[in-house]
């Protein structure tokens, strides 16, 4: 009653349309979006993913012309994942320093079109691995030393495929330390890093393996390289490392049931700090739009807002491009 009575009516801002919008503290613009995409072999390909509804793998002459829709939205990058061809998985994952590998395909076609668009390259083993995991596998362990040596490897035919940034996702001890070295020593100084600092071994993650076809042959888990999801200062220590190691931009992983760590990351560090809105988050509300159960454009602009107003620079949204369409008014 004392509020009232000292005349403080919070309801007095919200009452018009044009006074939410002059007091809104946070805003959501396409210049926030990164849209990942799923890379297949052929030509003339688009393969629906059936846990990702709206979601297709691209074959790279496709994958060319989303780039091309991407950049006249005014998305200003894309991240690359690939779906390797099950006969070119093996223990080593030795696909990933194939310097014609899907990935590096894309990066050259897409670079070949001359796009205001940057390409972020994904590193990590598990889409090359005939175990699906991020590393070496050895026994029932995933070796580090071994796996980052890969990874540095990996990083550096991506950059010379065209790769703007490198985006380690595998977890590994001392991985962005050993990619800059790589980089910085192959020519590659100007290139930046973004690295999946807090990354959780989370099962939102599901439809993401069916995209690129680890669901099926998984082994186990990864919860002895990705972060429990009981931790939570665990995951500053994971970005300060990957900061010191030379990181340019730091990520968290899953999107929604994480933004306390997005916040934290970002109070703490003050860096450019993106989140991934997952594939299991997607699907979610995908589903649910589908089934007439939310409205999914609402869903969708309001679960990205919530990121902006948590202190993410920007997101990684399969919705991206539905999303820059609303906001440019053409849906
Ligand atoms: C693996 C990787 C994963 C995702 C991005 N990179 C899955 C995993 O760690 O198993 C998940 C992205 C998503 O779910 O949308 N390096």
């Amino acid at each position: 009653m004392d509020e009232l009575l000292a005349g403080r009516r919070m309801r007095r801002n919200r009452q018009t349309d044009w006074s939410r919008r002059l007091v809104r503290e946070n805003t959501l613009t396409v210049d926030d979006l990164i849209w990942p995409i799923f890379i297949v072999d052929g030509t003339g390909v688009r393969q629906p993913v059936p846990s990702m509804p709206g979601v297709e793998r691209l074959s790279v002459d496709e994958a060319v012309k989303d780039a091309i829709k991407a950049e006249s939205l005014g998305i200003p990058a894309l991240a690359l994942f690939p779906y390797t061809d099950p006969s070119l998985r093996d223990a080593m994952g030795s696909e990933a320093l194939n310097p014609d590998n899907l990935i590096c395909r894309a990066c050259r076609a897409i670079k070949a079109a001359k796009l205001n668009i940057g390409l972020i390259t994904d590193v990590a083993l598990d889409p090359y691995t005939s175990h699906g995991h991020d590393g070496i596998l050895e026994g029932d362990r995933i070796l580090n030393d071994e796996t980052v040596s890969q990874l540095a490897l990996q990083a550096l035919i991506q950059a010379e495929a065209g790769a703007d940034v490198i985006a380690p996702s595998d977890m590994m001890d001392g991985r962005i330390g050993a990619i800059r070295t790589a980089l910085d020593e192959g020519g590659f100084r100007d290139h930046q890093i973004m690295a999946y600092s807090a990354k959780y071994a989370s099962a939102f993650y599901g439809p993401f393996r069916d995209a690129v076809g680890t669901n099926a042959t998984l082994v186990g888990d990864k919860r002895t390289y990705q972060m429990d999801y009981g931790n939570a200062d665990e995951a500053l220590r994971e970005a300060e490392l990957d900061i010191a190691e030379g990181a340019d931009m730091v990520m968290v992983k899953p999107g929604m049931p994480y933004l306390d760590i997005v916040t934290r990351i970002k109070d703490t560090f003050r860096v450019p700090t993106y989140a991934y809105q997952v594939s299991g988050e997607y699907a979610m509300i995908a589903a649910a739009a589908g089934n007439g159960w939310i409205d999914g454009q609402k869903a969708m602009i309001e679960s990205l807002m919530a990121f902006k107003r948590a202190g993410a620079d920007g997101i990684l949204t399969y919705f991206a491009p539905q999303v820059a369409e609303i906001l440019a008014g053409k849906k």
